[in-house]
């Protein structure tokens, strides 16, 4: 059949009824990958999967709670819809709210968006508010202006974010057929993603879709990890701009997620980060964004300590797709060299 979103992929599970509108961009059924290159270099056989999220509509899994967060928005009768972002809600936001003919608005930390990022709010003319401040800046200032005005606050704050984000863990599951991994592994910012994920494996098996539920591991950049650090980080830094967060929305649920599941959030540096961002484009012909390698530097770095077996079958969530940041490669990889227009010239430079 047709795939239709999210929404008509999992209504039962979610809080829409038959007189809900549905905007969507057709964004779920996203690939599971299998990595075998990947794997080689961790030195255990484990079944590893990417959930290659950077393929939605917009580029990265904000898709998924945009559809029902607008929808619902729609549903209610509000004209106009506001988040903060570290650029990938806000490019989200835009996208749905322009196809759901809302007015957007967007509050972003001025000079901390991944250039894609930045012109898709643009592009989709969102309203775009640039603050000399960080993302947890922004997001209080949203928040207050929801309050204050009739606008709807589409950050993850607002529970039918959750709702849509949690069918990914459905798909995985169906794309497993009929299982849960044994260890599901994504990057941690806001923190609204962990805790929707488990969500959706706690549901799938309340109700019988799958007999267990995977042990959930996330992972923040070192310089922007308050959950693992047990405070708040007043000056978060990390080159993994998505998940620039000092003051996490979902802090409380999202450690709750990591206790219930039997698992942890931990935190990977800027150099393992880039080093999995790498290895994942140049072994897999994937290419995320910085801040979806830090769940793959984080298995590196638990398959190096032996917390993984043989066989154990691990799916990692790839949050938003490389294009989003493209002056990043550039930055961390050597120029190619330039010659004259001559076969023998680049003959020579290729090594022939
Ligand atoms: N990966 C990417 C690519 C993200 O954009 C985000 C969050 C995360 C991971 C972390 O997910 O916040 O649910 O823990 N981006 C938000 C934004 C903060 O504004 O786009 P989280």
């Amino acid at each position: 059949m047709r795939w239709r979103g999210v929404i008509e992929g999992y209504r039962e599970f979610l809080p829409v009824t038959e007189s809900t509108p549905v905007v969507t961009l057709n964004e779920g059924n996203t690939p599971l990958i299998q990595l075998h290159r990947f794997v080689e270099g961790l030195g255990v056989d484990v079944e590893l999967y990417a959930k290659y999220e950077g393929v939605n509509p917009t580029g990265s899994f904000k898709d998924r709670g945009m559809t029902l967060a607008v929808s619902k928005a729609l549903e209610v009768g509000s004209k106009a819809v506001i988040c903060a972002s570290t650029g990938n809600t806000s490019a989200s936001a835009a996208a749905y709210a322009g196809r759901a003919n809302l007015r957007a608005m967007v509050v972003i930390p001025e000079g901390k968006i991944a250039a894609g990022k930045f012109v898709q709010a643009l592009i989709h003319e969102a309203t775009v508010v640039q603050v000399k401040g960080n993302f947890d800046d922004a997001l209080s200032i949203v928040k207050e202006v929801a309050e204050c005005y009739p606008v709807t606050l589409v950050n993850s704050l607002n529970p039918f974010r959750i709702e849509g984000q949690k069918t990914v863990a459905f798909e995985v599951c169906d794309q497993i057929g009929g299982a849960a991994p044994v260890y599901h592994v994504l990057p941690v910012g806001n923190a609204g993603n962990i805790t929707a994920t488990w969500k959706g494996y706690v549901e799938y098996a309340e109700a019988g879709r799958v007999p267990r539920t995977p042990v959930m591991m996330g992972f923040q950049a070192e310089g922007a990890a308050p959950i693992v650090r047990g405070e708040v980080v007043e000056n978060p830094e990390t080159i993994a701009t998505a998940i620039r967060v000092g003051n996490p929305a979902s802090w409380s649920e999202a450690v709750r997620a990591a206790e219930d599941s039997g698992g942890f959030i931990d935190m990977v540096s800027d150099e393992e980060i880039i080093e999995a961002y790498r290895l994942i484009a140049g072994r897999e012909g994937i290419f995320c964004e910085p801040a979806s390698a830090a769940g793959l530097a984080g298995i590196i770095k638990y398959a190096a300590k032996g917390y993984f077996r043989g066989g154990d079958v691990i799916v990692c969530t790839l949050t938003g797709h490389g294009l989003k940041d493209p002056g990043l490669p550039q930055a961390v990889l050597p120029e190619p060299r330039t010659v004259l227009p001559d076969v023998d010239a680049v003959a020579e430079l290729l090594q022939l």
